[in-house]
């Protein structure tokens, strides 16, 4: 049977206190509903469509290349009345399942199950049971049935007492749903039409409402303010880490790193407190991540140590490589086997051969460095002339001196020796000494300034 996953997106979301609209609020560095929006993907559903409205032109363009459907509730007037925005294009025999954009951490396994665990002709609604229900619809059973989901500002001090909430997600056929969210009414404390009201209607036509429960609480939890974004962030994160450490990788402290992108590791890599890590990342074996280091779609070769408060994005490493503290690497970074890249040391769109050395204060643009090169502290290679960026070359051997300032384009040629304070302008010849200062003087008898008095 076709499936059609309706994703309710249009609330402003007040209770953020935030211009930016609720399900772009940035979950593991994503936006809320690009989670949900990934996770109906991963079902085998003929048709997505995304009910928008608050923020609608900053949420369809955040998702633009992803093929989408979208259906416009130009006014916010509930959850039902969302739904409805999205039906006259959703054909009669197709099955719908509603997931709303502020319930990220649902996993595609629930899903499948609530959709196999129901009947084309019923109505199914997933729930759980929650040590604090505050804030939820709550359900009202009959036995095995589900008889009302009420919501928490329509409740009755004893229907707050139950502990089985609704997470918003449902499953129907589209022609019961069009029947019944004709005949939705805004009767209640809130004055919208809620989607929950289909459930009684269901009951009144003489169709059984299974409540199927999820496992996990964390999984459904909705996010309607920022407690309950760190709240998830936190359960997802927790997550992400356990599943690194079944497959053997250790973390100092599981609760004191974030994976906001996708981490693959080799076998026996060790992470150290607070590394950030975005994009995606691949760490070698035996790869050792220090303290406070933030990784950004890169690919770390074996071996690698990566010294304290690193900044890396768009690298790529041989293995054994050594890289900070205080290193920054940008994108284009490519160094090969051994290479050392110490502190304060800025590499950007250059590769390093083997066994080579940057070891402090320098910054390398544009520049490829041949194996076995050592780079003196302080060297700049002077790649932008104001409107163009510029090639810098350095031989197999070559030995820059510290303070170099290497003014592209030049090439440096193999076991070249580049003397202290050098600004290098004309290439440099293999194997000799090249030096360009001014000629050192000592003024006999000058004197120091005084204050006038
Ligand atoms: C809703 C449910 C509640 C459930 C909870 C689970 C209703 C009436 N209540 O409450 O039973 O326990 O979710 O998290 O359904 N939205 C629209 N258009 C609207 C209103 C909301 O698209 O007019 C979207 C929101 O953007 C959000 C989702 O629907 O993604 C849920 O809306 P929200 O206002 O957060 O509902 P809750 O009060 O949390
Ligand atoms: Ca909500």
């Amino acid at each position: 049977m076709a499936l059609s996953v309706l994703i309710l997106a249009a609330g402003q979301g007040t209770r953020m206190r935030s211009r930016l609209p609720k399900v772009l609020q940035p979950l593991a560095g994503q936006p809320l509903l690009a989670h949900v929006i990934d996770t109906a993907k991963s079902l085998d559903a003929d048709d997505i469509c995304v009910v928008y409205g608050h923020g609608g032109d900053a949420v369809r363009a955040r998702f633009e290349e992803a093929p989408l459907r979208w259906a416009l509730q130009a006014e916010q007037l509930g959850t039902g009345h969302a739904v409805q925005q999205a039906m006259p294009d959703t054909p009669d025999n197709n099955q719908v399942l509603v997931l709303a954009g502020d319930v990220p951490l649902l996993t595609v396994g629930t899903l499948q199950s609530l959709i196999e665990g129901s009947a084309p002709d019923q109505l199914s609604v997933l729930t759980v049971d929650m040590d604090d229900p505050t804030g939820y619809g709550r359900i009202v059973r009959d036995g095995d049935s589900v008889t009302s989901i009420v919501e928490q500002k329509d409740a009755t001090e004893d229907q707050l007492q139950i502990r089985e909430i609704n997470t918003g997600v449902m499953l129907a056929s589209a022609a019961n749903m069009k029947r019944w969210l004709g005949e939705l009414r805004n009767d209640n404390a809130q004055g919208e039409y809620y989607l929950t009201d289909i459930v009684a209607m269901a009951v009144k036509d003489g169709i059984r409402v299974s409540g199927i429960k999820a496992q996990d609480e964390d999984e459904v939890m909705g996010i309607n303010d920022k407690k309950q974004l760190a709240e998830a962030e936190r359960a997802l994160q927790k997550k992400r880490v356990e599943a690194l450490m079944e497959q053997g990788v250790g973390f100092a402290d599981p609760a004191r790193v974030d994976i906001r992108g996708t981490l693959t590791c080799g076998t026996d890599v060790f992470i150290d407190v607070n590394a950030v890590i975005e994009g995606d990342v691949h760490l070698g074996d035996n790869t050792v991540v220090e303290s406070n280091n933030l990784i950004r779609d890169s690919r770390l070769g074996a071996n690698t140590v990566v010294h304290s408060n690193c900044h890396i994005e768009g690298a790529v490493t041989g293995n054994g490589c050594e890289i900070g503290p205080f290193a920054r690497l940008r994108p284009g970074a490519t160094l090969a086997d051994e290479v050392k890249v110490g502190n304060y040391v800025e590499i950007k769109k250059s590769t390093i051969a083997n066994g080579s050395k940057v070891n402090h204060l320098t910054y390398i643009g544009d520049t490829e460095i041949g194996s076995n090169v050592n780079v003196g502290a302080g060297t700049i290679t002077c790649n932008y002339d104001g409107a163009n960026k510029h090639k810098t070359v350095i031989g197999d051997g070559a030995f820059i001196g510290s303070g170099v300032e290497l003014v592209a384009p030049v090439t440096v040629g193999t076991g070249a020796n580049i003397g202290a304070g050098t600004t290098l302008t004309k290439s440099a010849p293999d194997e000799q000494l090249t030096v360009g200062r001014a000629r050192q003087v000592t003024i006999k008898g000058w004197k120091r300034p005084t204050k006038d008095k």
